[in-house]
């Protein structure tokens, strides 16, 4: 059995990865129905929930059906990050992850994110400061260093578990690929060697198969999974399909349909109508990926503002399909 501390989660999990502007509630939602063990929200500035910035505080909401979630904070100040450890606690999630691999220039530049590689003693700070601020488990998702001259990772992960992280997530690229080039899996079993956490692999599981193989060739304690889950919303569930028996199945366009609205639908619940239809539009090419005529619909959808057409197009298309086989 995998746990964060005292939070058993299952085998082999299977992690949404935190995605600014798509790991909204709506997704989180979606995802855990459709067979993602725990998921994390989008990350979350430790200097604006400090300051209470409205949009940060926003993104603090989760719904008791996601459950297990990760709230995800970032920052370069150990004295903010604590401050915002207890904020995010606040807001009652499962437990708190924190990000020390963004890549993005201005998070970097801030000493946040994969920032913190370069200077270990920080992270260290920080962690200690956040795990000793919150009752919750601390989780940290990292990359492998900086760069490939600098690979730090079979240093830090073991400074990361003394200074109490209950769990590492390690995007299995440097800082300076950005999300270029390929993930490289064969860091996962030399970090297990150095750690006794749980050891969640990421980078460029894309399909089912890639799941498995994750699984077999490194002895990961769980998969988390970004871009693959935008462009295929069913790989988890598909994932477990494949583990239980053999093979899985392609969704229907009406399961493709039914699931796209309700999701986009929701988005607009918590956004309001025009930045819900907005936002929504990243997650049409995954609905409809491999549909023949998805393609066009899609080109016709990222035209239309309101959701009342958004759905009546999307329900045209299934209809037309339907009758077309
Ligand atoms: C649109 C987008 C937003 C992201 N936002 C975050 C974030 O908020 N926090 C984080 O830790 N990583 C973030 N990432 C990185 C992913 O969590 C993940 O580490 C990376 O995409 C590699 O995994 P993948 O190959 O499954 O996509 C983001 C990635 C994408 C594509």
């Amino acid at each position: 059995m995998v746990a964060i501390e005292n939070l058993e989660l299952g085998e082999k999990l299977l992690l949404l990865a935190p995605m600014e502007d798509v790991t909204d509630v709506s997704f989180r939602l979606i995802m855990r129905e459709h067979g993602a063990d725990a998921v994390y929200t989008e990350f979350i500035s430790s200097e604006a929930l400090i300051r209470q910035a409205a949009k940060s505080i926003k993104k603090l909401v989760t719904d008791p059906k996601e459950r297990p979630v990760a709230i995800q904070i970032y920052g370069g100040d150990p004295e903010v990050m604590r401050d915002a450890a207890q904020i995010s606690e606040a807001a009652g999630p499962d437990f708190i992850d924190i990000n020390c691999g963004c890549w993005v220039k201005n998070v970097v530049g801030h000493g946040a994110g994969a920032g913190l590689l370069k200077d270990p003693d920080r992270m260290e700070r920080m962690v200690r400061a956040v795990v000793d601020a919150v009752r919750l488990p601390v989780t940290v998702k990292t990359r492998l260093g900086w760069d490939q001259n600098t690979i730090n990772i079979l240093e830090i992960a073991p400074m990361l578990e003394q200074a109490g992280a209950k769990a590492l997530t390690i995007h299995c690229r440097t800082r300076s690929q950005g999300h270029n080039g390929e993930a490289d899996w064969t860091w996962i079993p030399k970090i297990k060697n150095v750690v006794s956490i749980p050891v969640f692999l990421n980078g460029d599981v894309k399909t089912p198969e890639d799941a498995e193989r994750a699984f077999r060739e490194t002895g990961c304690d769980g998969v988390m999974i970004a871009r693959g889950a935008i462009t295929n919303p069913f790989i988890f569930q598909q994932i477990k399909e494949l583990r239980e028996k053999g093979s899985y199945h392609q969704p229907t366009l009406e399961e493709r349909i039914e699931l796209c609205v309700r999701h986009l639908v929701h988005s607009c619940e918590i956004r309001g109508e025009q930045r819900g239809v907005f936002a929504f539009r990243k997650h049409y090419a995954g609905y409809l990926r491999e549909v023949h005529g998805g393609g066009r619909v899609r080109s016709e959808l990222m035209q239309v503002t309101s959701l009342e057409r958004c759905i009546e197009r999307l329900q045209e298309f299934k209809v037309k399909k339907e009758t077309a086989f």
